[in-house]
């Protein structure tokens, strides 16, 4: 089963003294936040030492050479690499000629099937009003109408344009993304009881959301819900929710959520709203994780708002670095970066402007730095 065999390519990472990791900060804020990670997991005072090697894609990186996503760089990350950190694509919102996303690309040539998104808040006078929940989304990572099986035709009858999208969802992704919903709700709770901080705010017995449209797509969303359901574990709860309520449920109240699992789609824009709930995009991390490599992401994107000012959050990237270690079996170094994260938001004096503060990057790393 995928769980055994991610447990067993994790502890064998686990064993090594010296990491390889792959960076790729690609465009925009990426290679802003990418470098704060790296002096993390460089300040680090035990645990594996690390190597790490620069590695190209990205949109700029299309407009020079013509790819977007070099054969070296996916060569280098399945040869040498034992895990990577990847920074944010600045994807067009038109078509471009033989442009197509490196990560979408990335995730499927690593076969890394599930996007692993926590989204927790840290009691802080910085943000007084907000809600205490601590979820963690599960996206599937492969198929979905992220397969990108697009075309577009005539319409003979008006003359006009039909464009048409294809959607994959197949028994073998959703079994194996279910057992990692479920696999995961019962880690946390193991986590919950040996330490009294991890997912301190979800107070009830471990549970599975499973998000869907099944009642509209029934043939699609109708597998997908059937062969997650099929993938329960004893002693956790299972339920279910339509997607469309799932949001409103999720920003009234987002305290009742513990896993949450989704089709692609629906789960990159869970996420992204989910963030709106712990105070920016800015904080949010994610691993995507298959059952022999780990890339660290940041859900953000390249911001091109905010690109080459040095007032990007850092703090999605350094928890994104501390979930490749922890999902690389590293899990009291993880724990350690995530605390000193926390630590800073918890202090509230250095922020960057989307949460309200006036610091740097750097300013912010460096606080974290310090908590290490
Ligand atoms: P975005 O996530 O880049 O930005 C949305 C808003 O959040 C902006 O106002 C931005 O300034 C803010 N923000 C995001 N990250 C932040 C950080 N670390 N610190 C402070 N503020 C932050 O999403 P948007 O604007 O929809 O997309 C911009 C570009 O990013 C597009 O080209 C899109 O294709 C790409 N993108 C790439 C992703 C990836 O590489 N995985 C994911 C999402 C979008
Ligand atoms: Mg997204």
């Amino acid at each position: 089963m995928a769980s055994q065999v991610l447990r067993r390519s994790l502890s064998t990472a686990s064993t090594q003294s010296t990491l390889k990791i792959g960076l790729i900060p690609a465009d925009g804020i990426g290679r802003e936040v990418i470098p704060a990670a790296r002096q993390v997991l460089e300040a680090l005072k035990s645990g594996p030492q690390f190597e790490f090697v620069d590695l190209d894609a990205g949109f700029e990186y299309f407009q020079k050479t013509g790819t977007s996503l070099p054969q070296k760089t996916i060569d280098t990350l399945k040869s040498e690499c034992h895990g990577a950190l990847f920074g944010a694509v600045s994807s067009p919102s038109h078509k471009v000629a033989g442009y197509s996303s490196p990560i979408v690309a990335l995730r499927k040539h690593l076969d890394l099937y599930a996007n692993v998104r926590p989204v927790k808040s840290v009691e802080s006078p910085a943000f007084p009003s907000q809600k205490l929940l601590d979820m963690l989304i599960i996206r599937e990572n492969t198929e979905c109408l992220y397969i990108k099986s697009e075309r577009e035709e005539v319409d003979p009858k008006t003359g006009l344009r039909v464009a048409w999208a294809d959607r994959k969802i197949t028994e073998f992704a959703s079994r194996r993304i279910g057992d990692m919903a479920f696999r995961m709700a019962l880690t946390r709770q193991k986590l919950r009881s040996e330490i009294p901080v991890a997912n301190r705010f979800w107070k009830h017995n471990p549970k599975v959301t499973i998000v869907h449209k099944s009642n509209v797509l029934s043939v699609t969303d109708g597998l997908w819900r059937e062969t997650v359901r099929g993938t329960q574990l004893p002693g956790v709860d299972m339920e279910e929710q339509l997607v469309d309520s799932m949001v409103y449920r999720m920003f009234r109240e987002p305290e009742a959520f513990d896993v949450v699992v989704a089709p692609n789609l629906y789960g990159d824009i869970l996420s992204d709203g989910a963030a709106a709930l712990v105070g920016s995009l800015g904080v949010v991390p994610s691993a995507n994780v298959g059952d022999n490599f780990v890339m660290g992401e940041p859900v953000h994107g390249s911001a091109p708002d905010i690109a080459g000012k040095g007032i990007a959050n850092p703090i999605a990237s350094i928890r994104s670095a501390g979930m490749l270690l922890e999902h690389m079996g590293y899990t009291s170094q993880a724990l350690k970066i995530y605390e000193a994260v926390d630590q800073v938001l918890a202090d509230a004096t250095v922020l960057t402007p989307d949460l309200g503060g006036k610091s740097s990057t750097q300013d912010v790393t460096d606080a974290v730095l310090k908590n290490l």
